[in-house]
């Protein structure tokens, strides 16, 4: 599966990216506290989203909630309300649920055991390495997609990572690298070499402290490394979102909880070779078609949605609809709810 592994570079790896990261490293950003707390926000906010995204996002959030106690106490909405934006949305569900489980647990203490932080919601071993190094200076290996990428091209670990076999490779060598003292360092600098030297798309070699030791530097294979997950293109489906306006508001439906934008708010969808008037009628509004807006494609990571937004006015909101799940708002009002992305832009576009 790969080249053999230089052993001088297996001693000397910690010592060397701990003395990098103390130089060139990231400091100062504003989870880099004593706080579990803050420390998880962090760590689940930055799974799938890039630091400087993270940062106003984690602001407001911990200016709202500025701990465990008071997270749990909000309603799921307002947390959702604060994530409207960042995505993966089961994120913020996850958060939730886990901060009431260490409510009810762990009398509102974040735990340091190891084992009970992984059997938390949303937090999978190498966040769970992240939180306990950082917070508790706990020696433990982590492996998420950066240092995935990183060790592929400087050990030159062939194979998708996402593979069993590779995976497995890699979790032995994050164990195996990992240093006696200065875990807080040498954790936050695998994430730091891996965003800002080790980039997935031009990567900067020149000022990379192992560019002699990598073999993707050394053999060029720096655009093949990691290897790319064997895979056909991207399913595509279609929709139709239903505007309905009504008195200069807009209908937004609440999507179940689970699944796709799960618990956001959300407009009325039919299918894409639906009648967007019978699809309004069905929801219990005569509604006359205006006109349809422009499309726009969201691409999630296992699929495309190609949306075909449809305007239509209500002329009577009849009083025997039940409207439980349902919210009339004015688009000002809407754009402070807890929005899909691409149902931001249709509601920003009015
Ligand atoms: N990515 C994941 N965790 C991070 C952290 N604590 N700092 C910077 N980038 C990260």
């Amino acid at each position: 599966m790969t080249s053999r592994i230089s052993p001088s570079l297996l001693v000397g790896f910690a010592a060397r990216l701990i003395a990098w990261q103390r130089g060139h490293g990231r400091h100062g950003l504003p989870w880099q506290v004593a706080d579990p707390y803050a420390v998880w926000v962090s760590e689940i906010m930055l799974q799938q989203t890039q630091v400087e995204t993270v940062i106003p996002y984690y602001a407001r959030f911990l200016a709202r909630f500025p701990d465990l106690a008071s997270l749990a106490a909000a309603p799921e909405d307002d947390v959702l309300a604060l994530w409207s934006g960042l995505g993966y949305y089961a994120r913020a569900r996850n958060l939730h649920a886990a901060a009431r489980q260490v409510m009810a647990g762990h009398g509102g203490v974040f735990p340091s055991d190891f084992e009970a932080i992984c059997a938390l919601p949303g937090i999978g071993r190498s966040t769970a390495a992240a939180i306990a190094a950082f917070a508790f200076g706990e020696r433990r290996a982590i492996l998420d997609g950066n240092v995935k990428r990183v060790f592929c091209r400087l050990f030159g670990v062939d194979g998708w990572p996402g593979e069993r076999a590779v995976e497995q490779r890699l979790w032995r060598l994050a164990g195996a690298l990992l240093p006696e003292d200065g875990i807080r360092a040498y954790t936050q600098g695998l994430m730091d070499l891996g965003a800002t030297l080790c980039r997935r798309g031009r990567p900067d070699c020149r000022r990379c402290p192992f560019a002699d030791d990598c073999v993707a530097n050394r053999d060029g294979r720096q655009a093949e490394l990691p290897a790319a997950r064997p895979r056909k293109g991207l399913p595509e489906k279609a929709t139709i979102m239903l505007v309905l306006w009504h008195g200069g508001e807009i209908l937004l439906e609440k999507r179940p909880a689970t699944g796709i934008w799960g618990g956001l708010w959300s407009l009325p969808e039919c299918p894409a070779d639906a009648d967007p008037g019978e699809a309004a009628r069905r929801l219990g509004y005569a509604a006359e078609p205006l006109t349809a807006l422009p499309g726009l494609t969201h691409t999630f990571s296992h699929f495309r949605l190609h949306i075909r937004p449809h305007a239509l006015a209500v002329p009577v909101r009849p009083a025997a609809v039940a409207e439980a799940g349902r919210l009339w708002l004015s688009p000002a009002e809407a754009r402070a709810a807890a929005l899909p992305t691409p149902v931001r832009r249709i509601i920003e576009a009015l």
